[in-house]
């Protein structure tokens, strides 16, 4: 019997690739080219399962175009290039990768907190430009972080992660806002209280985005919500791109309406904001958030167990639309 036949849209490690070859007749893309969206429907076509990474459209142009498609493996816990709802409608199934990337995320933003509130990119850059002549009682005072109030948006399970670093590592007094409050077993586990936005954008000392990007949180911090922050504030996302508006945030960078952000995803990206690039008071990272070797190894690990399970056993692990399974 043949094979079903797959498109891997992005370069996987290789030992992935191996394991996805002994079950499916898989198309690949080794090379990582970029493939625009036509390129896309073009390889898809006969192709039962695609696996995907965060950057790979599905929508209903794309679904439309390519009937046999049962089955679509995120390689990322966010799904915001997923059209689930038109993928419903259509039967096919949507699967991410929870669960297996959240310390290391929590771990990160963390490491961003702190990078940013002690200016560590920026005083390195300055030590490698040979500008360190001597040493000053100022010189790249930042924001203190042990003690300081800790805000987080979104409070989902990388959340929950950076609350308990918080709270537990930092000593910090952490307070959140989600769509949901978090059961008073969960708020004590990270030693959270639940705010409203408008107190927790005042309050916070470091306010962390960990919410997923929807239509409803395109640009949930802008100009106005910024002009609510502390000026002694810093900001981080490993959100996603669109949550911030990264105009107003490097207008208020460079006028010092709040002292630093630290940003891992951007509206665009690749691209970014020529103004963020030139603002010093900002750390960029290039959507590493969950790049540590262990973890994408098994998230790459759990979007071929997904496609396996659903196109070999009919049982896929993390599915985003269990009702299309039937
Ligand atoms: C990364 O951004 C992910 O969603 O896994």
């Amino acid at each position: 019997m043949s094979k079903p036949r797959i498109l891997v849209a992005r370069a996987v490690f290789p030992q992935t690739l191996a394991r996805l070859e002994q079950h499916f007749e898989v198309e690949s893309n080794q090379a990582d080219a970029t493939w625009s969206q036509p390129e896309l429907i073009a390889r898809l076509q006969g192709k039962v399962g695609a696996f995907t990474t965060g950057t790979e459209r599905i929508d209903a142009t794309l679904l439309a175009a390519c009937p046999d498609l049962k089955v679509c493996a995120n390689m990322a816990v966010g799904f915001n290039n997923f059209d689930v709802p038109a993928m419903s409608a259509r039967k096919v199934l949507a699967t991410n990768t929870p669960d297996v990337l959240t310390e290391t995320t929590a771990d990160f933003g963390f490491a961003l907190l702190m990078a940013t509130a002690r200016r560590i990119c920026e005083s390195e850059h300055y030590l490698r430009a040979g500008q360190w002549t001597k040493w000053s009682y100022d010189m790249f005072a930042g924001a203190e972080v042990h003690g300081s109030t800790l805000g987080i948006l979104g409070m989902g399970r990388i959340g929950q992660g950076i609350a308990k670093r918080g709270a537990h590592g930092f000593g910090m007094n952490v307070i959140y806002h989600n769509r949901s409050r978090l059961t008073p077993e969960l708020e004590a586990a990270c030693k959270a209280r639940y705010v409203g936005k408008e107190e927790l954008l005042k309050t916070a000392d470091h306010l962390v985005l960990v919410l997923p990007y929807t239509a409803a949180s395109h640009h949930a911090i802008g100009a106005a919500e910024i002009a609510l922050m502390k000026p002694t504030a810093t900001l981080v996302n490993i959100a996603r791109g669109g949550i911030v508006d990264d105009a107003a945030l490097a207008q208020a960078l460079k006028a010092g309406r709040i002292a630093a952000a630290g940003l891992d995803v951007f509206e665009g990206e690749p691209k970014v904001h020529p103004d963020l690039l030139t603002v010093p008071n900002v750390v960029l990272t290039p959507h590493i958030a969950s790049a540590t070797v262990t973890t994408r190894r098994a998230m790459a690990d759990l979007a071929a167990d997904n496609l396996i399970g659903f196109l070999v056993d009919g049982k896929p692990l993390t599915p985003l639309n269990p009702e299309v399974l039937g």
